[in-house]
Formats: structure tokens, C-alpha cells, sequence
């Protein structure tokens, strides 16, 4: 049986806006907690085509939840970011955020408020993540009033230092409070330019990687193409004392991450040094996948011989350690793909389970909940066997 797949609804935002028209739809007629071997293929395929796949009202155990996760990936084991590595890391900016499911500990329980008699665990205060804690600026109490909101982070789920980046993340709400909506703006107050986005109260809000690239003038396709980043060891940890630019995506060149002689201790051959580029096992495609936050250095490779060299960017390659400089160059890529109307925001309904290519997909926390608006969802992704494939060098010749 070949697998049912709607159009997700998509919100008015996107209308008229050159929004990837493959990115996100919904499965019907499906119990993805029971999936047969060939179901799965076809879900996989489904996946790796749209980036995001639906399924609503859907009843599903942590276990069942984990099954489906790994499948994705079946040497894969421990959790994105190790069993419980994160949350012995006292210091990394993901600390609070995550709690373990005792009986499954690589999913996790994410969300808001207090959550009582859950999967094993007697009690749990959830907080959702919030740009006030994060961000350089945060929003005015009279705007936040009036629902102004931000992007909490624009990231892929992955560790970024010994482990791999997981394939596929799967979220599966429980709870889901009542609320109106919120309007995300992505500058500062005094900031004129501001753009801003009508989303649902405590979405999760997604962008294509292959949008991303795609979008690009050819001098920044050929950069991309050429180009790896270089993570800091421990890059939650390096970056928790730095703060993040008003639109999410990267942190304020202010010199304020840890020094790397005050991190826990690291070892060179654990860092990751991944290309910007990641290529689709399904489409071939290229998506522009880079954790802004993390990132210390960018290696360009030098333009493939009888490339056209008027107006490219390091056409001789270069290892950019400075940090501004680093940073600058990510934004002006990484920018144009969070422009309002390529943004999906998800509209949570309760037994929702959202699964996502974390490979080909940037997707970021928003908005804030007050502290009686209970919220719970189960989280998997898995640290993954094998590390992102970067682009051919036909594709460097393509697009250098
Ligand atoms: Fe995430």
C-alpha cells in the first residue's frame, strides 16, 4: 500500500512567497507506532523528500517512539547529545531543557509548567525556552503584554562535538495549552526595518536548508559550496555565557563565550568540522545546514580549476578563525531563510506527532507560555551512525 500524503496547512504568511512548495506534509491512514518494514521505506523516502512529516491524533509509547526514531538510523543508540551527557553538563545552555524518560532515556520530556505522575517520573517542572534568558535584548514587558515575541534559536539538534548530527527528530505532543497567538518580531524595538510573523502560541517554527541554499546570489552559493565550519568543543558549554542576536540565529560577536582552558576538557579529534552544505540521500539536494551558535571557524576551499573568479569570495581558499568575521559571513547566508513568508510555524494539536529531517531542516523553539500553561511533548532524535555527506565535487563545480 502506498502511503497517503496531504498538503500540511500552511498559514497565509507563505502565501505569494517563493516557499518550497515539497517542504511538509501530512501522512493519513497510518499508525506510525506500527509501522510494517515496507511502510517504514516508504515514510523514510516521504521524509527525506518534504523534511517534515504530520501525523494527527496519534497514540504513541516512548518505546514505540523510540523504535520509530531509530529505525531511521539502526546502529544509531544513545540520544542526540549522549545519554544524559547534556544534563551532567550543569553548565550548557540545554540544561534545563531537557528530562529523561526513565524507562526510555532517549526521549525526552520537553515543554512548560508543572507535570505530575508521567511515564515514571513522579514530578516534573518543565520550562520552555525563552529569548529573555538567551538573547542580547529581550522584548519589553509592555510588548510582551501585548504578545510580542521572538525566536528563541534557530538550530539543527546535534551535540556538534564527538557525537554525529541525528538523521531524523521526532516530537510528539501530550499537552498542549490553550492560547491566542503570537507575533514573532525579529529585530530589536528600535530597529525600523522589522520584520515580523503571526505564529500559534508555543510553535515550533521550521525553514527548508534546501530553501536556504537555493535562494543564494552565486557568490554566496559558490562560498557555500566550498566551505566547512568548524565547531567549538563543547559548544553549549563555550557559548552559554555569550548572548544571541534579536532574529535567533547566531550570537552577538561580543567575546564573551568561555575561554576553551575553562571548558570541560576536550579533545582535539572530537571536534567536528562539518561542511555548510548537506547533501539529501533521497533528492540529491544540497541544504545549507549550519548551527550559527556553534560555529568558530569556516575552512573555504580554494574555486575548482576554470572557475570563474571575478567577484567570488576567497577564490583561494581561506581558514577564517576570526569569530566576527565567522559570524558575519553565516548570518548574510543564513539570513534570507528565515525571511517571514519561508518560515512554517506548527500549529500543536494534542497527539500531534511531528517527525523532521534534522539534516535538511533549521527549526527553532518560540514564544513564551505563562507558568500555569502546562505543556508536554516527547522528544527522540539519535546521535547518528554516520557523519552528514557534504557535497560531490561535481557539485562544487556546479555551483563554485
Ligand atoms: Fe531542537
Amino acid at each position: 500500500m502506498t502511503i497517503e500524503l496531504a498538503p500540511i496547512t500552511l498559514p497565509a504568511t507563505v502565501s505569494g512567497t517563493d516557499f518550497d512548495p515539497d517542504f511538509g506534509r501530512e501522512v493519513k491512514g497510518m499508525n506510525p507506532g506500527e509501522l510494517t518494514p515496507e511502510q517504514f521505506k516508504e515514510i523514510e523516502t516521504a521524509l527525506y523528500t518534504h523534511g517534515i512529516l504530520l501525523f494527527r491524533d496519534v497514540a504513541l509509547t516512548p518505546e514505540q517512539q523510540y523504535a520509530l526514531t531509530k529505525a531511521f538510523d539502526p546502529e544509531s543508540e544513545s540520544y542526540g547529545h549522549g545519554n544524559n551527557k547534556t544534563q551532567s553538563t550543569k553548565k550548557s545552555v540545554l540544561h534545563p531543557d531537557l528530562k529523561t524518560i526513565p524507562r526510555v532515556p532517549q526521549v525526552q520530556l520537553i515543554g512548560n509548567g508543572m507535570v505530575y505522575n508521567h511515564e515514571g517520573l513522579e514530578s516534573a517542572a518543565l520550562k520552555h525556552p525563552s529569548h529573555t534568558t538567551f538573547h542580547k535584548t529581550r522584548v519589553s514587558a509592555e510588548d510582551e503584554a501585548l504578545g510580542i515575541t521572538r525566536f528563541y534559536r534557530w538550530h539543527i539538534d546535534a551535540a556538534l562535538y564527538d557525537y554525529n548530527p541525528p538523521r531524523a527528530t521526532t516530537l510528539y505532543s501530550i499537552t498542549v495549552p490553550e492560547g491566542g497567538r503570537q507575533t514573532v518580531r525579529y529585530s530589536d524595538d528600535d530597529d525600523p526595518s522589522g520584520e515580523t510573523l503571526s505564529v500559534p502560541l508555543g510553535t515550533t517554527a521550521f525553514v527548508s536548508g534546501k530553501k536556504m541554499f537555493q535562494i543564494l546570489p552565486p557568490e554566496l552559493k559558490s562560498l557555500a559550496v566550498r566551505t566547512s565550519v568548524r565547531y567549538a568543543p563543547h559548544p553549549y558549554v563555550w557559548m552559554a555565557p555569550a548572548r544571541a542576536k534579536s532574529d535567533g540565529l547566531g550570537i552577538v560577536n561580543e567575546g564573551l563565550e568561555l575561554p576553551l582552558n575553562e571548558l570541560p576538557e576536550w579533545e582535539q579529534l572530537k571536534i567536528k568540522t562539518l561542511p555548510i552544505l548537506w547533501k539529501n540521500p533521497v533528492t540529491g539536494e544540497l541544504h545549507f545546514q549550519v548551527h550559527p551558535c556553534g560555529a568558530q571557524e569556516l575552512i573555504v576551499k580554494p574555486l575548482p580549476l576554470g572557475a570563474f573568479r571575478e567577484g567570488a569570495l576567497y577564490p583561494d581558499g581561506e581558514h577564517i578563525k576570526d569569530l566576527g568575521k565567522v559570524r558575519e559571513l553565516l548570518h548574510l547566508m543564513q539570513r534570507p531563510g528565515i525571511a517571514p513568508g519561508l518560515v512554517y510555524p506548527h500549529d500543536w494539536k494534542e497527539r500531534d506527532l511531528v517527525l523532521f529531517h534534522n539534516r535538511g531542516l533549521l527549526h527553532t523553539v518560540v514564544g513564551a507560555f505563562k507558568p500555569d500553561q502546562v505543556r508536554a511533548f516527547h522528544q527522540c532524535n539519535l546521535a547518528a551512525s554516520d557523519v552528514p555527506t557534504g557535497p560531490t565535487e561535481q557539485d562544487i563545480i556546479a555551483w563554485a
